[in-house]
C-alpha cells in the first residue's frame, strides 16, 4: 500500500469538496431586486413570500422567521410560558444553543443522556429526568436525525410537557412522512452560515398552534398584533425580524434545498454500504421511521481496536492528510461547558454523551453533496489509514 500523505505520500482524494453556502445568478438576482425594491427589511414582502414557501415545504401552519436558531429557541420557550423556577430536559451533545436558550430565559436545564447508535435523547433518560418543575423538552434533531417522536410525545402527554424541537440541523428530515417542527409544539431552526439552507445568519419558528404563533410574531415584532396600530404593544416582546436580503437568498435556497437533500441522503446511504463493507467505523442507525435524513453531519464511531490502537486523534490527522475533511466534534459534553454546570443545571448520569464526545468522527454536510465517487474515496482513504497504521504510532 502506498505511503500515507501524512508522511509525504499522495492523497487518495486531490480534487477539492463541493463548496458551501452554494449561490448562483438566482441568489444574485434575488439580492438585486431587494437592493432596488429600496424595502430592505423585514417588511419587504419576500420575507413573507419565505415564511409561506417554508411552512408548505415543512407541512406546517405558521412560520415565523428571526435573527437567528439561538433567538428563536429562546422566544419559542418565552412563548411557551417557561420561565424562573422552570426545568427544561436538553441532551448534553448537541450546540450549546440549545441549552444556553434555557438559561437566558431564566429555566434550569436538566441534561438527560442520549441513545449510543443515534445521538439523539434517549426517550427511558427523558422519562427519568423529569420532576415537578420540568415543563418542556427540547429534542435535538441531531445532525439531522428526527429523534423517536413517537414515543417522546407519548411521554410529553402523559406528563404535560410542552415539545420543543430543535431542528437546526433537520431541513427536510421527516418522521413517518412528516417534516420535522411541527411534530411538538414549536420548532426552531437555524439558517447560519453551515446550516443545509442558510443566509449567513437566521432562524425560523414552525407551529400548527394558531395561538402560539400569534405570540410568536407578536413577540419577534414588539409585542404589536397584526392588526394593531404600529405603536400599540400589547404584550414584552422584541425585534427579531429577518431582513430582504436574507429572505431573497432563502427563497433561491430553497430552489436547490430537495436535490441537495436527496443527493446527500444517496451518498450517506452509499458509505453506509462501504463503511459496513469494509469493516470501517460504524455509522450511526438510520430508523426507517425517519424517511428523510438531512445529514447536517455525516457521524461515525470509531473504534481504536479495529485500527491497531490507533488514537482517534491520529486517526482523523491521517484522514484528513488523504483529502478527507474531519473533525472529532464536541471535546466534552456540555455540562461540562460554566455556563451549564452545576448549580446552572441538574444532571442525570450521562455516559452515552461522554462516550461520544470520545468516539466520533463527524464529516460536514458539504461532504456528501460530491459525486458519488468521492464517497469510493473516503471508503479508500479509511482503508489506506488502517493498513498504515504502524506508520502512525
Ligand atoms: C443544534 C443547534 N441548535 C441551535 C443552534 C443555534 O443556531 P444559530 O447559530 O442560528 O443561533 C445551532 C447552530 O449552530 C445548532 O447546531
Amino acid at each position: 500500500m502506498s505511503k500515507l500523505a501524512i508522511n509525504g505520500g499522495t492523497a487518495v482524494r486531490t480534487a477539492s469538496w463541493p463548496r458551501w453556502p452554494q449561490w448562483d445568478e438566482r441568489e444574485k438576482a434575488r439580492v438585486l431586486a431587494v437592493l432596488d425594491s429600496g424595502e430592505w427589511g423585514g417588511f419587504n414582502d419576500l420575507v413573507h413570500e419565505f415564511e409561506q414557501t417554508f411552512a408548505k415545504r415543512h407541512q406546517a401552519k405558521h412560520c415565523i422567521t428571526a435573527v437567528n436558531g439561538t433567538i428563536s429557541l429562546e422566544a419559542a420557550l418565552r412563548v411557551l410560558g417557561v420561565g424562573p423556577g422552570d426545568e427544561v430536559i436538553v441532551p448534553p451533545y448537541t450546540f450549546i444553543a440549545t441549552a444556553n436558550a434555557v438559561r437566558l430565559v431564566g429555566a434550569t436545564p436538566v441534561f438527560a443522556d442520549i441513545e449510543p447508535d443515534t445521538y439523539n435523547l434517549d426517550v427511558e433518560q427523558v422519562e427519568k429526568a423529569i420532576s415537578k418543575r420540568t415543563k418542556a423538552v427540547i429534542p435535538v434533531h441531531f445532525a439531522g436525525l428526527p429523534v423517536d417522536m413517537d414515543e417522546l410525545m407519548l411521554v410529553a402527554r402523559e406528563h404535560e410537557l410542552a415539545i420543543l424541537e430543535d431542528a437546526a440541523h433537520a431541513h427536510g428530515s421527516s418522521w413517518h412522512g412528516q417534516p420535522m417542527g411541527a411534530h411538538g409544539d414549536i420548532g426552531s431552526f437555524s439558517l447560519q452560515q453551515s446550516k443545509n439552507l442558510t443566509a449567513g445568519e437566521g432562524g425560523i419558528l414552525l407551529t400548527n398552534d394558531d395561538e402560539l404563533a400569534l405570540k410568536l410574531w407578536s413577540f419577534a415584532n414588539q409585542g404589536r398584533s397584526p392588526a394593531g396600530a404600529w405603536y400599540e404593544h400589547g404584550m414584552l416582546g422584541s425585534n427579531l425580524r429577518l431582513t430582504g436580503w436574507q429572505a431573497g437568498v432563502l427563497l433561491a435556497q430553497m430552489e436547490r434545498m430537495d436535490e441537495q437533500l436527496a443527493r446527500r441522503q444517496a451518498n450517506a446511504r452509499r458509505l453506509n454500504e462501504i463503511l459496513e463493507e469494509i469493516d470501517g467505523p460504524t455509522p450511526m442507525r438510520w430508523d426507517p421511521r425517519a424517511d428523510n435524513h438531512a445529514f447536517h453531519l455525516y457521524m461515525m464511531r470509531y473504534s481504536p481496536k479495529k485500527f491497531g490502537g490507533l488514537p482517534r486523534e491520529r486517526f482523523v490527522e491521517a484522514l484528513r492528510a488523504e483529502g478527507v475533511p474531519c473533525s472529532t466534534g464536541y471535546a466534552q459534553p456540555l455540562y461540562k461547558q460554566p455556563p451549564l454546570a452545576p448549580p446552572h443545571s441538574r444532571i442525570l448520569p450521562c455516559p452515552v454523551a461522554e462516550q461520544a464526545c470520545r468516539e466520533v468522527v463527524w464529516l460536514t454536510q458539504n461532504l456528501l453533496l460530491a459525486e458519488p465517487e468521492a464517497m469510493e474515496e473516503i471508503g479508500r482513504a479509511i482503508v489506506k489509514v488502517r493498513e498504515n497504521t504502524a506508520e502512525l504510532m
